[in-house]
């Protein structure tokens, strides 16, 4: 163990899209003329900036507006906005021409890139954090700073260092249907494009695909598209693919205000924007790609030769191997009945678990405080409420859906969270503080 004298204002865990943003929001915070320079590392255990890379399918398209990029909602003259990136590739009027609010995932991924090269000083890839540990000596002293565990993932290294504040934004955690173990064979949408990629295609004749909602939609489009001698099942609990609301009034709970609302609402209030607008996001599907794939039946059955097969109303139970198959237990609740499907690959797009900090938060954990349904307590600031002991910041982009609402683990509001915690790390300096690193 290998044990740093570095000591920083924030130490960022993750660098997806939040804590990129966030990394903006302290760039410009500073460039404002803002008091002492913050310093700030960020360690990302990927190898290099990586947005849900396994699903870039060709063909995907953004799920929210460009306009609501890293950080223009928070300061429309930023120079990391998507429009400053189109002008700096050269395709700003193209873009225009193009007349689409929803660039695809690839265009968006090459922005996210783009903007990350202003700040690769200040990442450490291949850098997985595994936990945070008080120091040694806090004895009856309040916790002003906290040491971050970071394991090198090719050198198996270790290294310590301490932060000020840390900002937790490790994503969304994928979801395996209960009993069912990943493995060559049965994948996790989530590794989709790394499998596939190994996959001998002129093996493959029998895929199937569990879910209803956009990873599985897109995964079964694309497999029917790539794989033309193969049949593709689609396994959903639904009786068919249900739309994803983004209408204007329903696309206002992703709004800044929305987010004040939601917090300072009654526990029935919340249960309302969940209960009224859970089919905006989850289980819910696009309409272009619910179109798409309703074309390729159709046309299918137009020729008589059907490759896809909706097996609705279904859920899968378990899986077994048997010789070069697997094969499937599902229960369909239309009669109440178990059935098998052979396959010679099964991806379950079957969504993911919100963030959960506590395993990484270490030694700290128990200075957290927890509301009276064990989840933790977080301030308007995203700042996780500590007990006395405790000086330090612990700030979360992703897990406080239940104080935060529907967007927090997702793109629409992260120019001003982030603009939202950087304010509040700089507001909440001490003189001990922000000595520069
Ligand atoms: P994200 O998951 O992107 O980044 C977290 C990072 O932390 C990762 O790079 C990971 O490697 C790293 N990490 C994890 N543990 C670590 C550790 N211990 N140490 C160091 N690093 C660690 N939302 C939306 O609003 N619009 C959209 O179009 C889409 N599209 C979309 C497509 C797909 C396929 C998925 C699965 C999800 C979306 N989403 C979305 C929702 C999605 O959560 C969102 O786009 C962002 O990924 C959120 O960014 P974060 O940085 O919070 O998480
Ligand atoms: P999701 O929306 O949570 O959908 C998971 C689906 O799997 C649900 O329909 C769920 O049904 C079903 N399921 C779970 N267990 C099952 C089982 N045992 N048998 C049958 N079905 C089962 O997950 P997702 O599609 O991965 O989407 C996650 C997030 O990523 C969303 O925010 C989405 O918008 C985003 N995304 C965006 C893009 C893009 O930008 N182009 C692409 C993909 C994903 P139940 O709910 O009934 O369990």
């Amino acid at each position: 163990m290998e044990t740093q004298s570095e000591v920083y204002d924030v130490v960022g865990i993750g660098f997806g899209p939040s804590n990129l943003s966030l990394a903006v929001a302290l760039e410009e915070h500073q460039s404002k003329g803002n008091g002492n320079p913050i310093s700030a590392a960020f360690f990302e255990r990927q190898p290099a900036l990586g947005w849900h890379r396994n699903m870039l399918l060709p063909s995907a398209k953004m799920q929210i507006s460009f306009l609501k990029d890293l950080s223009t909602f928070r300061n429309p003259a930023s120079q990391f906005s998507f429009i400053a990136y189109l002008h700096a590739a050269g395709r700003l009027a193209q873009f225009v021409n193009n007349q689409d609010f929803f660039p695809t995932r690839q265009e968006f991924h090459d922005y996210l890139e783009w903007a990350e090269s202003s700040f690769s000083d200040r990442v450490t890839y291949s850098s997985e954090v595994t936990s945070i540990r008080l120091p040694q000596a806090a004895g009856e002293q309040p916790v002003d700073h906290v040491q971050v565990e970071v394991r090198d993932t090719s050198s198996r290294g270790t290294r310590l260092v301490r932060a000020r504040n840390i900002v937790v934004s490790t994503g969304l955690v994928p979801r395996m249907p209960v009993g069912i173990d990943r493995d060559e064979r049965i994948w996790h949408s989530s590794e989709f494009l790394e499998k596939f990629r190994k996959l001998d295609h002129g093996q493959v004749k029998k895929v199937a695909v569990v879910g209803a909602g956009q990873s599985a939609a897109e995964i079964v489009r694309f497999v029917y598209d790539t794989i033309p001698g193969a049949s593709v099942s689609a396994i959903m609990p639904s009786y068919g693919y249900s739309i994803a609301d983004d209408t204007p009034f329903a696309n206002k709970i992703f709004d800044a205000d929305a987010v004040d609302d939601y917090y300072n609402g009654t526990e029935r209030s919340k249960d309302s924007f969940w209960r009224y607008h859970k089919n905006t996001n989850y289980g819910v599907v696009d309409d272009e790609v619910i179109r798409d794939l309703h074309q390729r039946a159709y046309d299918d059955e137009v020729r008589g030769t059907p490759r896809l097969n909706f097996l609705n109303l279904s859920r899968v139970d378990s899986v077994k191997q048997t010789g070069d198959d697997v094969r499937l237990t599902l229960h369909s609740v239309r009669n109440d009945e178990t059935y098998h499907l052979d396959v010679d690959v099964l991806i379950c797009a079957t969504g993911y678990d919100s963030m959960e900090p506590t395993e990484m938060l270490g030694e700290l954990e128990s200075h957290c405080l927890r509301d009276e349904q064990g989840r933790f307590r977080v301030e308007r600031d995203y700042r996780l409420a500590t007990g006395p002991g405790v000086h330090c910041g612990v700030y979360l982009q992703g897990g406080t859906e239940h104080t935060h609402g529907l967007a927090s683990s997702l793109l629409s509001n992260i120019a001003i969270r982030s603009g939202e915690i950087a304010d509040s790390i700089a507001e909440r300096r001490t003189p001990r503080q922000f000595s520069t690193a």
